[in-house]
Formats: structure tokens, C-alpha cells, sequence
């Protein structure tokens, strides 16, 4: 209300969905609505009115039908005390409501789905979805201590489910059986909604930024890569581990392993406030080039190895992204939105502040869509050694993965405590048993 003070403001939180007959999809409430008001049944909305510094919820109303199906329905007295709004009414009442809401303002700020349903009694009122989208964004960019307590148990529990999934995951085991293996310590856990789907990639299959088949059998000698995260009120968390079906990393795993493991330390301990998140990018290319480079797969300076894209061959996307309600949380507005200083393209453009929370997701793949291009090997020969990187395909991809917190002084909160260095992973794979 401070931030948008010469308009109406109506919410319309999510709906269900049906994907068949009765049968609606899971519901998960929509992020901007949940952040406002903590409400987690489908079918409400919110209205602010900040002339009058009054908020008011609606709710559909329910009838006993849907209650002998479906069970106690917060009444208008709980959800007063429930979500600390003033008013709680129904959702049938709300035009007329709006009808004396609306008089002493010249906006709407409305989301689409509001408009939607509620446009014609905001009829006249200059309507602006996408101001109120930006002030959401980035009121929610920058967590505050409950927040934050909300994202670290998402993390304790996703990483129990990571270790779990380290002790459990063996050789002949589908890929989607580990992904049972973490998605049941979750749900045991009691979060019941994970964040995304589970990314769990053996072999070449690592090399597929976004795969999701998730049923090929695990191989002795593979490595096998899982990014996974359950969410909790809510909070996301985005974890990815690497390590080998086997108990140890070969040699070439390895090598590459510690490239990433590297990389990804220094850009934790990189993460301050003031740092422009494009630099921060270039950083990891830096060092991922360089890495790669002692490594003989490829060679030059590392500005030509950044500058002419060579290192993405081996490293195509961002180091991280900004992470709370939706696990890709947005930016916002113009205010922390800043020109890209680089030549590089990069997931977000702002200055890290504290409070925000960040993944820090470097990676090294083998990707034969790209080693194997024509195009690519006319544009970058000088710079990849084509064949020695084409005698690594098989070995897939390696992310390392943590969610970290932003702090003014000093390193981030790092929220995120599974093993990572290889050492620990070859201990714990070798106290479960692995061979
Ligand atoms: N799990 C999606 C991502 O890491 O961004
Ligand atoms: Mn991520
Ligand atoms: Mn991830």
C-alpha cells in the first residue's frame, strides 16, 4: 500500500484446475497472493484500499455439499484471526464492494486474473497489472527473518533428501527410483509440494540442462546428477549434487568436479552486497575457463575464452538466479534492474543486496549438440580443442548447486549443507555400501 498509494489494489489468488471430470490438478496458490496473505485455499482474493489503509479477503462461499466432500473450510471469524486481515467476506460480494472502494481513486491495480473476473466493476479506473506485478517482485526479492527461517528448513529438508539419495542410488536402479528416494524423505518430512520437478540425470544424461525423463538405469563408473528441491509455506529450495554410482570419481570426473567445486566456492564467497550479478556471472565464466583451460580442452586468454563464448560450449547457462515463492523469483521493477555492463548474456542484471536470496549453480557439461556442431567448431577452433572435448562425451554434466543468503557484512548464509567436497562424497558412498 506504501509503494502504490493512488490505486485500488485487488488480488485474485489461484484457482483450481481441472484436468478431468472431477478430478482438479494439485493446488498450489499463486506465489504474489500466498506472500500477501499467507492463504492457501484456491478461489479468494485480496483487496487493498490505500487511501483508506484497509485490507479485506475473500473467500468463495461455501456451501454443505462442499463440505461433506471436502471438509472444514476456514469460517469469515477464523480467517480474520488466521491471515490478520481487517475484513473477510465473500467472493459473490465483492463487486459491490468495489463499487464503494473504487470512488477517490484514478487506478487499479489489479493482477490479470482479477481483471478477469472483476474488470467491468473497475471499469474506468486506469488499469496497470504489470506495476503491481514489479512492486511484488521486488518487495519480495529481499527476505526478512521469518522468510528466511522458511527457506532454511526447505533446505535442511531437501538436503536430508539429498543425502538420503547419496546413500540410496545404486548401480541398476532407474533414474526415477532415486527420484522416489528423495521425493519420499521430503513428503515424509512433511513438505508435501516440491519446488519443480526432480532433475535426476546419470551419465550423458547430465549434459540435458532440463531433463526429466528420469528413467534410464544407473551405471557403474557413471556419475549421477540430481537437482531437487521441496518447498516449505511455500519457500523454495534449489539443490544440485553431483557425485559417482560407483563409490569413487574416475579421474576425469574428477578433474572436472573440481573445477566446478572451485568455481563455485570463490562465487559464494564472491556474493556481497553491491556486486552487480552480471560480474558475478563473468566471474564463474572466468574461472570455469580457466579451469577448463589447465584441463587442455581449451586454450587462450581467458577474456577471448569468455568474450567469443567459448567456455559456454562447456557452460551455457547463468550462475544463479534469485530464489523464494517461485524458485526463479523475479526481479521486479526498474529500480534494481541495471544495464549489463558485459558482453555476456546473463539470467538477471542487478546489484546483490542483503537479504536476497541466491543459487550458486556453476556448471561444466559435455554436450554433444555442441561439441559435435559444425558451426560451433568453425567459430571456436582456435580457442576448443574439439577433439580432445569430444573424447569427454559420455561423462555428462556437473552442477553444484547451494541457496545462499546475501549478507551485509561478511560471507552469505549458506543455507545448504550436503556434501560436497569429494572427499565426504566417497566416505559417505563408501560407509552405504557402494563398491
Ligand atoms: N532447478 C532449476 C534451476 O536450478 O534453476
Ligand atoms: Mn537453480
Ligand atoms: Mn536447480
Amino acid at each position: 500500500m506504501g509503494r502504490l498509494k493512488d490505486g485500488l489494489i485487488l488480488l485474485a489468488g489461484g484457482r483450481e484446475v481441472i484436468r478431468n471430470y472431477d478430478v482438479s490438478y494439485v493446488f498450489r496458490q499463486g506465489s504474489d497472493f500466498l506472500w500477501l496473505t499467507g492463504v492457501e485455499e484456491p478461489g479468494c482474493a485480496l483487496l487493498l484500499d490505500p487511501k483508506r489503509r484497509t485490507s479485506a479477503l475473500y473467500m468463495p462461499r461455501i456451501d454443505d455439499h462442499h463440505r461433506v466432500w471436502e471438509g472444514h473450510v476456514p469460517s469469515p471469524a477464523e480467517a480474520r484471526r488466521l491471515y490478520g486481515v481487517e475484513r473477510v467476506a465473500f467472493t459473490d460480494e465483492l463487486p459491490k464492494a468495489l463499487k464503494k472502494a473504487r470512488s477517490g481513486h484514478r487506478r487499479a491495480y489489479a493482477n490479470e486474473a482479477a481483471l478477469k473476473s472483476w474488470g467491468s466493476s473497475l471499469k474506468g479506473l486506469k488499469p496497470a497489472p504489470a506495476v503491481l506485478t514489479d512492486a511484488l517482485e521486488e518487495l519480495r526479492a529481499v527476505k526478512d527473518a521469518g522468510e528466511v527461517a522458511l527457506m532454511r528448513r526447505a533446505n535442511e529438508v531437501s538436503g536430508a533428501a539429498h543425502v538420503a539419495v547419496m546413500r540410496g542410488a545404486r548401480a541398476g536402479m532407474r533414474e526415477y527410483q532415486v527420484q522416489a528416494l528423495f521425493d519420499s524423505a521430503c513428503l515424509a518430512a512433511g513438505l508435501k509440494h516440491l519446488a519443480y520437478p526432480s532433475i535426476v540425470a546419470a551419465g550423458d544424461n547430465g549434459a540435458v540442462l532440463h531433463y526429466r525423463k528420469n528413467n534410464a538405469v544407473l551405471k557403474a563408473g557413471q556419475l549421477l546428477l540430481i537437482d531437487a528441491g521441496a518447498e516449505n509455506g511455500g519457500y523454495a529450495a534449489d539443490i544440485t549434487r553431483t557425485f559417482p554410482v560407483s563409490a569413487r570419481f574416475t579421474r576425469r570426473q574428477a578433474d572436472a568436479y573440481d573445477v566446478v567445486l572451485a568455481t563455485q566456492k570463490a562465487l559464494i564467497n564472491a556474493a556481497k552486497p553491491g556486486v552487480n550479478s552480471a560480474d558475478w556471472h563473468v566471474l564463474s565464466m572466468r574461472l570455469i575457463a580457466e579451469g577448463l583451460r589447465d584441463l587442455g580442452l581449451l586454450r587462450g586468454s581467458t577474456d577471448a575464452l569468455v568474450e567469443t563464448g567459448a567456455v559456454r560450449l562447456f557452460y551455457p547457462h547463468s550462475i544463479g538466479h534469485l530464489l523464494g515463492l517461485d524458485v526463479h523469483d523475479g526481479l521486479g521493477g526498474s529500480k534494481r534492474k541495471l544495464p549489463n555492463p558485459t558482453k555476456v548474456p546473463v539470467r538477471f542484471v542487478a546489484r546483490l543486496e542483503a537479504g536476497m536470496a541466491v543459487t550458486v549453480e556453476p556448471g561444466v557439461y559435455f554436450i554433444s549438440a555442441l561439441l559435435e556442431s559444425k558451426a560451433q567448431y568453425d567459430k571456436h577452433k582456435d580457442l576448443v580443442d574439439f577433439a580432445r572435448a569430444r573424447s569427454w562425451l559420455g561423462l555428462g554434466g556437473i552442477r553444484i548447486e547451494d541457496d545462499i543468503i546475501v549478507r551485509a557484512k561478511g560471507l552469505p548464509l549458506n543455507l545448504t549443507s550436503v556434501p560436497k567436497e569429494r572427499r565426504d562424497i566417497e566416505a559417505l558412498r563408501r560407509s552405504a555400501g557402494h563398491g
